[in-house]
């Protein structure tokens, strides 16, 4: 029932607006968790001060990019004087991929993959049954709707700006994954190896072809990290983390909806 309603909301309002309904919801939400369960979270002034440049451009409320904050500098624990490669399938116009830019290690290269709003038809023809949400007339990720006025080469020249400074560098790709992708950005992600992951192209089947492509792809200690995992109108996610077999017992279910696999 909820989940239907929650799809009806969808339909009513665009997809820009239902982001910040959605996060505007998530922020009363939590607040509430300190009167509730007297647990409160202080947040580090670095985190506040990147969230408050994002939060517009970030389909993600604060909760579930302070995961990401927080398991970039795990990693960073762990990987930390090493040179690695991370990979993120699902940027939108770049909110987490900021925090991971920003807060991610020295000696880090790290690669994009997204359709920028192009490839609209690809993805609206090979939504499956996994993903009741984004069947109907829905089109989501359009150049119309969530890529208006965004320029996806913009993004990697300022998020280059930033990690120049840490001997680091951003390769953002423009795809439709898995089947329209150039032969050299293939071949340059095929033949490396992961430290970390961000998996976030909320639908079925590219979600089930990145788990099962980065999972042969791992550094050892190496972190996935899934968003939308609980999330009830993005039941594909989920689908696609069961039927690529991964191991739940080596997962952390966070309270905001995200997985976390620790390889
Ligand atoms: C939820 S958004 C990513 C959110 C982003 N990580 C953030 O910080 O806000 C999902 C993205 O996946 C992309 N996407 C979905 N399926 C795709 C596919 N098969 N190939 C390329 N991009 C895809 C969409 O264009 C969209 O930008």
């Amino acid at each position: 029932m909820f989940k239907k309603i929650r799809s009806l909301v969808g339909r009513l309002f665009n997809e820009n607006q239902q982001m910040i309904i959605v996060m505007q919801l998530s922020r009363f939400f939590w607040f509430l968790r300190k009167y509730f369960l007297a647990v409160e979270i202080k947040y580090p002034q670095e985190f506040l001060s990147n969230w408050s440049l994002i939060k517009n451009n970030s389909s993600q409320d604060m909760e579930r990019n302070y995961t990401v904050y927080q398991v970039i500098k795990l990693h960073n624990e762990i990987f930390g004087g090493k040179k690695t490669n991370l990979i993120e399938f699902g940027v939108d116009r770049g909110g987490t991929l900021t925090t991971i830019s920003k807060f991610v290690k020295d000696d880090s290269e790290i690669f994009a993959l997204d359709s920028f709003g192009f490839f609209a038809d690809e993805i609206k023809n090979n939504v499956t049954t996994q993903d009741p949400h984004y069947l109907g007339k829905y089109r989501p990720f359009t150049k119309e709707t969530r890529f208006k006025n965004f320029n996806h080469i913009d993004l990697e020249k300022n998020l280059n700006e930033i990690l120049l400074g840490k001997k680091s560098k951003l390769k953002l790709i423009k795809c439709y994954y898995p089947d329209k992708i150039s032969d050299d950005d293939f071949s340059k992600i095929n033949s490396i190896k992961y430290s970390f992951v961000h998996l976030d192209f909320d639908l079925y089947k590219p979600t089930l072809h990145a788990i099962r492509f980065v999972t042969r792809r791992l550094e050892k200690n190496a972190i996935i990290l899934i968003d939308d995992y609980n999330l009830i109108n993005q039941e594909g996610v989920k689908w696609a983390v069961r039927d690529s077999g991964i191991n739940l017992n080596r997962c952390i279910q966070t309270q905001s909806g995200q997985l976390i696999f620790y390889t």
